[in-house]
């Protein structure tokens, strides 16, 4: 069953499709409900950075979901989000690979990122929103991320069609929601691992338990990233920047 974009709901110009789809979400939008927008005027990213979204240049959506998770179960989703992300601009013939936990890249620069945004109340998870923005047709970075970033149009050498990309991604997103909200992490763990070609690695990052360096093995139960140091020593990364080294 198709699920993810049985309503879609077109924007111009917003301040954050996130904040359109929780306007949506808390006056009933169902599950699958998508906001696409053309151009974002405070487009974020996590820890409230700036996502730079020109009109017309890249893809920004929110979906609106209900799952019946408890709120401690939910960040994987942004996990399955990535994995829809990468197959899709596979698919579009850009080989993508994913980062812990929100980075779609290519050649080693950000081309996409998930932003994961929960409502709750009380112990019950009322909505999650799902953002996605995709680098598309940007040719000229703002000189902040030229160095960082790519697009889907530098990567190919041509423009990309903003409705195809959404026709792949949906059903993408779709899928690995599924697979996630089935299975749990467990369900996904594997391809989200290949995608992020981790083992062989070496990566910095704030653990629970302290600065860990080491090579990122997998992820837990959870959806925490697990790095082994160089002790064998295991610790789990379930927040911050994970910098590759
Ligand atoms: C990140 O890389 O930290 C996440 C970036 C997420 C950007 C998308 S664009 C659509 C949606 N609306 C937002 O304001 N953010 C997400």
């Amino acid at each position: 069953m198709t699920w993810l974009g049985q309503r879609i709901e077109r924007r111009g110009r917003v301040s954050s499709t996130n904040d359109e789809a929780g306007l949506l979400a808390r006056a009933g939008a169902p599950h699958g409900t998508v906001v696409v927008a053309d151009e974002q005027t405070a487009g974020r990213g996590r820890y409230g950075r700036v996502w730079h979204s020109p009109p017309d240049d890249g893809l920004y959506l929110s979906v609106v979901l209900r799952p019946g998770l408890s709120p401690e179960r939910a960040p994987p989703i942004t996990l399955a989000g990535g994995l829809g992300v990468a197959d899709a601009v596979n698919n579009l013939g850009v080989t993508a690979s994913l980062k812990w936990p929100n980075d779609v890249m290519a050649g080693g620069r950000k081309l996409a990122g998930v932003l994961t945004e929960m409502n709750t109340r009380g112990q019950e998870l009322e909505h999650v929103i799902l953002g996605i923005g995709i680098n598309a047709n940007a040719s000229d970075l703002p000189p902040e991320i030229a160095s960082l970033a790519t697009s889907l149009r530098l990567e190919l050498g041509r423009e990309v069609d903003r409705d195809a990309l959404l026709a792949e991604l949906l059903p993408a997103v779709e899928g690995w929601l599924d697979a996630f909200f089935a299975g749990g992490v467990t369900a996904i763990a594997d391809a989200w691992s290949e995608r992020a070609q981790l083992r062989g690695g070496r990566v910095r990052a704030d653990a629970e338990d302290g600065s860990v360096t080491g090579e990122p093995v997998g992820l837990d139960d959870e959806g925490a990233l697990v790095v082994e140091d160089d002790d064998g020593r295991r610790h789990r990364v379930v927040s911050g920047d994970v910098a590759v080294i």
